[in-house]
């Protein structure tokens, strides 16, 4: 039997997000991001549910703050709390709400409570999703706000904060976005409170990257930034998915090395048809690849999120 505030470790069930329309990423990557949000010592597994997308742990943390942590993360889609004791007959209530059920279910001679911890909030994701953002564009010399501009070149706000979670970045980095576009990595950026600048080819993307980045923007090519060596922590970026960009996304790669300090950090957000020759440019390097997750960002397209060290 437990008994939470006693032991000090509570028990939690995790609902990762299920994947809609071939969108999504598989239980295993769910979990990593969840683990670098968590902490692997931290967390004790009780039961996985891959093909449900969901697992039962254990955690020192109480419920304010998972809920919390919760927040930052992509790919969780909610957190409920469990808490069992003996049961003694009285009658027991409860009920779905989407995925879970709350209240008190009978376990053999126990009971449990289920209370919703965290759920994600659909509406702000909506909200902040490439086909609805807002952005300054500039026009014929003129700027104007526009909505869903370029939307299927946006990242989502999903694979934001899961890209930023997996860089697994200690908060006090200065970072770059070389292929900033509509700025969905350098607002995650901005929202966890880091330095970020921004630089981008496309001259009509200005306004809105300022406004997004503080004025930390520059229009350059990313195969020749207008930066010091070694000036940034780390790199957090999408190049152009487009066949069409390839050479100029790998002519780059060197750039992005010249421009990041030691130690730190490149993380890509990469077609898959990119992956081994970037691989192979950054093993060159002598950067070491510390994570590869496969992510699908519309039916067809496969993409990797992939982290090196120096
Ligand atoms: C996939 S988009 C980036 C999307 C961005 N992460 C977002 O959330 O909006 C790639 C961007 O790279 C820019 N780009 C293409 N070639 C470039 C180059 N050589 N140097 C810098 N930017 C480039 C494109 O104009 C485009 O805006």
């Amino acid at each position: 039997m437990e008994n939470p505030d006693y032991k000090n470790v509570y028990r939690y069930q995790v609902f990762f997000r299920t994947k809609k329309g071939g969108c999504g990423i598989e239980y295993e990557t769910a979990k990593a991001e969840f683990l670098s949000v968590f902490g692997e010592n931290d967390t004790e597994f009780i039961w996985e549910y891959p093909g449900r997308m969901r697992m039962d742990i254990k955690i020192k943390y109480p419920p304010e703050i998972v809920r919390k942590k919760a927040e930052k993360l992509g790919y969780t889609m909610g957190i409920t709390r469990v808490y069992e004791e003996p049961y003694r007959g009285a009658a027991l209530y409860s009920y779905r709400t989407g995925r879970w059920a709350l209240g008190w279910i009978r376990k053999g001679d126990n009971k449990i409570l289920l209370t919703e911890v965290y759920r994600q909030d659909e509406d702000k994701i909506l909200e902040n999703a490439p086909d609805r953002r807002t952005f300054l564009l500039e026009q014929d010399g003129s700027v104007s706000e526009v909505k869903g501009h370029r939307k299927r070149r946006g990242v989502s706000p999903n694979d934001a904060k899961f890209i930023l979670n997996i860089a697994r970045l200690q908060g006090k980095e200065v970072i770059l976005d070389p292929f900033a576009g509509l700025g969905g990595l350098v607002i995650e950026c901005v929202e966890r409170g880091f330095k970020v600048h921004a630089t981008e080819i496309d001259k009509s993307l200005r306004p809105g990257l300022a406004d997004f980045s503080d004025n930390q923007l520059a229009i350059a090519d990313a195969r020749k930034l207008p930066f010091r060596d070694k000036t940034f922590d780390s790199i957090i970026t999408e190049p152009p998915f487009d066949i069409k960009y390839r050479q100029d996304v790998l002519d780059s790669i060197s750039e992005l090395q010249r421009v990041v300090k030691s130690p730190g950090k490149i993380v890509l957000f990469i077609a898959a048809d990119m992956h081994d020759q970037i691989l192979e440019k950054m093993k060159y390097a002598n950067f070491q690849l510390d994570a590869d997750f496969k992510i699908r960002r519309h039916s067809k397209l496969m993409s990797h999120v992939l982290v090196w060290s120096i």
